[in-house]
């Protein structure tokens, strides 16, 4: 159990207002959660303190090695007034399964969840309550050493950030469009593909920038060896309906096991609707498409929730599903999920925890 101390801020800042849209990732709250590790003595000074700039030595071992690691989360306000966490546990296990993976020290299980639990009590005003809001929780662990040499560090700092969000993508629920990659790869087996960490991100900055050029939201990765299975979206999982069956890309090492991916599987496990993960190779999606049996398209993830994909992009082939509208089982995960969510539908599976 920490014994977590709090500096309560003296200068709060304004709340958002109700109509304000609250543009992903763009708004901070009051707070943060801070706790500090050093070889030795293991996590320690665990803190609420007023949300501020960091400083740190610019030898500090992040900036030169990026042995950092990041999870993403979310917080919501139920009708009846409790404060719900989605799934806290899965993003723990795989926060601990990605320190695991870049040689930062764990964090036991039961002090993350505690960490979450009381900073998003402590800035508990800030959670949006409009239709698509949520309030996004984002931990995450910099080396802090300051030394030049490439080893794991012996100093971290743990942090939890608190961002009151509406939708990721500017879209909102409308389809967006996907750019398939075929000149970068994003991860190999082996590499560090699953594991929640900035190195991935600013692998795809160079592929979504030309796609976003081409008027494209984000891309989808190919397997970075042969360059032919699906693997996942830059920010989200992706699913496909052929047929009748929801198919998404098997778990194979390269590709970030999403919270949201797996409530997916387990609601169409429940529903008795057949869902596959195995190898997809953009060849069958191609070949769905010109037949007429690829029946919907959409990402997953904790940002963008369930988001429709109305068209996607490879090579010289433009692939429209839907009409570019709104898939049924697209509206269905995402109003059973965003309700389940909200407390507003029975939570079978216990995954929200209060906090
Ligand atoms: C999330 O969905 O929480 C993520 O971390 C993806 C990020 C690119 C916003």
């Amino acid at each position: 159990m920490l014994d977590i101390r709090i500096e309560t801020t003296t200068t709060p800042k304004e709340l958002p207002k109700a109509d304000n849209p609250l543009k992903f990732g763009t708004i901070f709250t009051d707070h943060m959660f801070v706790m500090n590790y050093e070889t030795g003595k293991g996590w320690h000074d665990a803190r609420i303190v007023p949300y501020q700039p960091i400083s740190l030595e610019p030898s500090a071992m992040v900036f030169h090695y990026g042995q950092e690691m990041f999870e993403g989360l979310k917080a919501y306000k139920a009708e009846d007034g409790r404060v719900l966490l989605f799934r806290p546990d899965k993003n723990i296990e795989r926060a601990n399964k990605t320190n695991r993976r870049i040689c930062i020290p764990e964090i036991p299980d039961e002090d993350f969840l505690q960490a979450l639990k009381a900073i998003v009590k402590m800035d508990e005003a800030w959670i949006p309550t409009k239709q698509g809001t949520s309030l996004y929780i984002r931990p995450f662990i910099i080396a802090t050493d300051p030394f030049l040499g490439v080893r794991p560090a012996d100093t971290y700092l743990f942090i939890i950030i608190l961002s009151p969000v509406g939708a990721y993508y500017p879209e909102g629920l409308n389809p967006v469009k996907i750019w398939i990659e075929d000149e970068y790869v994003r991860a190999v087996k082996g590499g560090i593909g699953e594991a929640k960490t900035g190195g991935n991100y600013v692998a795809s900055l160079k592929s979504q920038v030309k796609a976003h050029e081409e008027g494209y939201s984000q891309v989808l990765w190919l397997d970075g060896v042969e360059r032919k299975y699906i693997e996942e979206v830059g920010a989200m999982n992706i699913f496909f309906k052929i047929n009748g069956t929801i198919v998404t890309p098997k778990l194979n090492g390269s590709i970030l096991p999403g919270v949201t991916r797996d409530s997916v599987i387990n609601l169409c496990k429940t529903w008795g609707l057949p869902v596959e993960e195995r190898r997809v190779s953009i060849d069958e999606i191609y070949e769905a498409h010109k037949s007429g049996t690829l029946e919907e398209v959409f990402g997953t993830g904790t940002a963008a929730v369930i988001s429709p994909v109305g068209q996607l992009r490879w090579e010289d082939h433009i692939m429209k599903v839907k009409d570019g509208g709104i898939g049924e089982y697209s509206q269905k995960f995402y109003d059973t999920i965003t309700g389940i969510q909200l407390g507003r539908l029975e939570d079978k599976f216990n995954w929200t925890v209060e906090v």
